[in-house]
């Protein structure tokens, strides 16, 4: 196989959390390889909530991070929320910086809109609901013009390779190949896994390819059980699902079934309880759907233009129809276990944005929180490594191959398979019966990376027996205090454990 020596950051995945770490790393060079064209299959491109920051007068740094324990359930890393949730504000002006044009009220402030748990107005939206695209627009463009920064499209990352215990390297699959580059530091920003079920607002291509690498060079993950179905994905029969943004109820719609009835009182509870109502609702033979003819009414096509040109693609109009909606996975808050530095407990490998897990989201991610973790420690990680490789500023990479996309996966029967049984034994609600029978089904697929990680999720939800935030188990509805994470890595590696990890009570080495 081909090897390029590179002695510089390599950065797996060109979304938010990937770029802004590239960007970050100047004047160190970096490669990013990303496996479709630049802009491609991310799910920063669909966000549509903002980026949460505590930018209101009325609000702090201290009440985000409040509102961010409360909606974890008591799994997040307390002091990574309270350093995360204090960077909101900056993180703003640094997107603002690099030239992110957020919605602003006529005297120039910051509008601040609404989502589910947030005691106040602080999710800040760019060209109203399409929050993500503009995002990436100005990362693509700042990292376009960041000389240090180069970019392989059309490479999909396939080992990361490992010598006495420590990464050396990556290997790519191109059209020119195999390749193996020698680098001593790769960060995965590699995004979610949305796409293992069959109900999803994420790409398709989001199937924690990232967590497989991780998982199979001895990184250690942790709280893969932990899926946020978000309440309001629109059933029209799509897949992947178009998404109705909770900013809808922000704004005052309500979840009713097709009789009027309301689905729950407080349709801005967190998400993982109002998913689970709807869930009940739906088990019991109704249909759900949001209701917003009253509030936001006639404001609704101003206010969501993204969500009314999905909702007319359907035949919908959300100001004088009924929406019909479902949950469906939409955010993954474990994954890599990090230290506040975006290091994994495999030395060389780091992680950022929903791949990593942080910390910051705990059993239930609070709302528009990812996007800002993306960028706070995208920029940690990037500012960490460029003093690593201070010797490197200034260097030229070489020159990339010639990289033509990628030739289409195979058609994989499998995965519909996968994304069938994982969605039926680890939905919103979950037993044990229904889980050992998802093993049962994904153990002939543990050689492919969609069925290590569903069988990684099953296995960690299997493990977790207790009702907490996202994870609700019909046969141990309580919480259990005596439970903290789960944490999985591959048989036979030795303890690495992490520096300022929380203590682990519950230890499901694997
Ligand atoms: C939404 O707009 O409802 C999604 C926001 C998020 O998931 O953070």
């Amino acid at each position: 196989m081909e090897q390029i020596d590179l002695d510089c950051p390599v950065i797996v995945g060109a979304g938010l959390a990937g770029l802004t770490t590239a960007i970050e790393l100047s004047p160190t060079p970096c490669l990013v390889v990303t496996a479709g064209a630049l802009g491609m299959h991310t799910s920063t491109d669909w966000a549509q909530g903002g980026v949460a920051a505590a930018v209101g007068e009325d609000d702090s740094p201290k009440i985000h991070a409040q509102d961010t324990l409360a909606a974890g359930a008591g799994l997040c890393d307390p002091d990574a929320v309270r350093r995360i949730t204090a960077q909101g504000p900056a993180a703003i002006e640094w997107l603002a910086g690099i030239g992110t044009q957020f919605d602003r009220r006529a005297d120039g402030r910051l509008k601040r809109g609404l989502e589910g748990a947030h005691s106040r107005r602080r999710i800040v939206h760019a060209m109203g609901d399409k929050t993500g695209a503009e995002l990436l627009r100005a990362v693509i463009a700042k990292a376009k013009s960041t000389p240090s920064i180069t970019v392989w499209a059309h490479c999909r990352a396939t080992e990361i390779v490992v010598e006495e215990g420590r990464l050396i390297g990556l290997r790519l699959q191109t059209s020119a190949g195999p390749l193996e580059l020698r680098t001593g530091a790769v960060i995965l920003a590699s995004g979610g896994i949305g796409g293992l079920f069959s109900h999803t607002t994420n790409p398709l291509s989001s199937r924690g390819q990232g967590l497989a690498l991780a998982y199979r060079a001895g990184a250690t993950l942790r709280d893969m059980e932990m899926v946020q179905f978000h309440p309001t994905a629109l059933d029209v029969g799509i897949d992947p699902m178009p998404l109705v943004s909770e900013a809808v109820r922000g704004e005052g719609a309500i979840l009713v079934n097709e009789a009027g009835r309301l689905v729950l009182e407080n349709p801005l509870a967190a998400r993982d309880v109002v998913a689970r109502a709807e869930w009940r609702m739906l088990q019991a033979g109704h249909k759900v759907f949001l209701d917003a003819r009253e509030r936001p009414g006639q404001q609704f096509h101003r206010l969501f233009p993204q969500i009314t040109e999905k909702a007319a693609a359907a035949g919908l109009d959300p100001s004088k129809d009924f929406i019909p909606v479902r949950p469906a996975a939409h955010y993954h808050m474990g994954g890599v276990l990090v230290d506040h530095h975006g290091e994994s407990t495999l030395p060389g490998l780091y992680a950022v944005g929903e791949v990593a897990s942080t910390g910051l989201h705990g059993a239930n991610r609070l709302a528009s929180n990812s996007l800002l973790e993306a960028v706070v420690c995208g920029r940690w990680t990037g500012s960490a490594l460029r003093g690593q490789f201070a010797h490197r500023f200034g260097c030229r990479l070489p020159a990339p191959p010639a990289l033509n996309p990628l030739a289409a996966e195979p058609a994989n029967p499998e995965l519909a398979h996968i994304r069938a049984t994982i969605t039926a034994g680890a939905g919103v609600l979950r037993n044990k019966v229904a889980l050992e029978s998802t093993l049962a089904k994904l153990r002939p697929y543990l050689a492919t990376d969609a069925g290590l990680v569903a069988h990684l999720l099953a296995t960690a939800a299997l493990e977790r027996q207790e009702s907490r935030g996202a994870h609700t188990r019909l046969d141990y509805p309580a919480a259990d205090d005596e439970i903290t994470h789960t944490l999985l890595r591959l048989p036979g590696q030795a303890r690495q454990p992490l520096k300022q990890t929380a203590l682990l009570m519950k230890d499901s080495l694997r």
